[in-house]
Parts: C-alpha cells; sequence; structure tokens
C-alpha cells in the first residue's frame, strides 16, 4: 500500500505518495521528473544514480525512497546551472573532464562529498573515492586531473 512521505530534494519539500518498496533514484526520476540521476546498472555496481543524502555520497538505487525522509536530499540539479556553476563543475568544463551525461552527474556528486571530507585529496585518495563511478569508454585521467584542480585551488585561496 502506498504511504504519503515528504522528501526535502535540492531545498524545496515534495509530498509524494509511494509504495515500500520505490527506491529513491525511481522517485527521482519517475515521480519527480528530475532525470539527471541516472539509472545505470540499477544494482548499486556504477555509481551513475549517485546523490547527496546530508552531504554524503549515496546509491538512489539501492536505497528506498521512505528511507530518504528528514535528509536533505541533493541531486544534481540542486549543484548549479548555467551561468551559476559549482567550482567542481567549473572544473570539469576547464580540465575537459566532461564525460557523458550518464556517468558526469555521478562522478560530480562523489567528488563534491570527497572534497567536503578531503581538503587536499592525494591521487591515491581521488582514485579510490572514486572506484565506484565506472566510465564504460573515456577514462578517468580528466576527471582525477580536474579534482586535482579544485583542491590545489582551494590550497592557493587558503
Ligand atoms: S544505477 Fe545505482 S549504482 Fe548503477
Ligand atoms: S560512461 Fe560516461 S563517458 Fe564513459
Amino acid at each position: 500500500m502506498k504511504q504519503e512521505i515528504a522528501l526535502n530534494i535540492n531545498g524545496d519539500t515534495y509530498e509524494l505518495l509511494v509504495s515500500p518498496n520505490q527506491t529513491l533514484l525511481e522517485v527521482l526520476r519517475d515521480n519527480l521528473g528530475l532525470m539527471g540521476t541516472k539509472r545505470g546498472c540499477d544494482l548499486g555496481a556504477c555509481g551513475a544514480c549517485t546523490v547527496l543524502l546530508k552531504g554524503e555520497a549515496y546509491l538512489s538505487c539501492l536505497m528506498l525512497a521512505m528511507d530518504a525522509v528528514d535528509k536533505e536530499i541533493v541531486t544534481i540539479e540542486g549543484l548549479g546551472g548555467r551561468g551559476n556553476l559549482d567550482p567542481l563543475q567549473s572544473a570539469f568544463v576547464e580540465q575537459g573532464a566532461l564525460q557523458c551525461g550518464f556517468c558526469t552527474p555521478g562522478m560530480i556528486l562523489t567528488a563534491k562529498a570527497m572534497l567536503s571530507e578531503e581538503d587536499h585529496p592525494t591521487e591515491d585518495i581521488i582514485k579510490k573515492r572514486m572506484a565506484g563511478n565506472l566510465c564504460r569508454c573515456t577514462g578517468y585521467k580528466k576527471v582525477i586531473e580536474a579534482l586535482q584542480s579544485v583542491s590545489e585551488q582551494t590550497a592557493e585561496e587558503e
């Protein structure tokens, strides 16, 4: 039986009727039309569905929507937009790290969570933290370079 819940997503509150077995990914895409969160494997293996909950990266295909109640959810739509990019998004653009629409949103949100915990991550840390976000085609070199550039920029500003 469906239940009424309220989710806080990108600063807005959404009241929804959801089934107990509906994942957060399904609700984001199918109920709310927030298509920036991608359905890749739907099995917890690719990272394409990554969102932030209270600033931490979670795989929305493995989380029930009901378990996301009372947690601030940020999807890629909430990070920044045209003319108002998050510094991380700008770094991806400047370093040529923008890849396809399937892997990039999840990579950016995983990186956002990492950079909130690690001021100046080493290349090894970046590789470890990004290991759950898969690209089946282009690779990871530019992504790592973009993340290093954000980290260096932050260090210069301090
Ligand atoms: S769609 Fe969630 S990890 Fe692949
Ligand atoms: S999966 Fe997105 S560029 Fe490879």
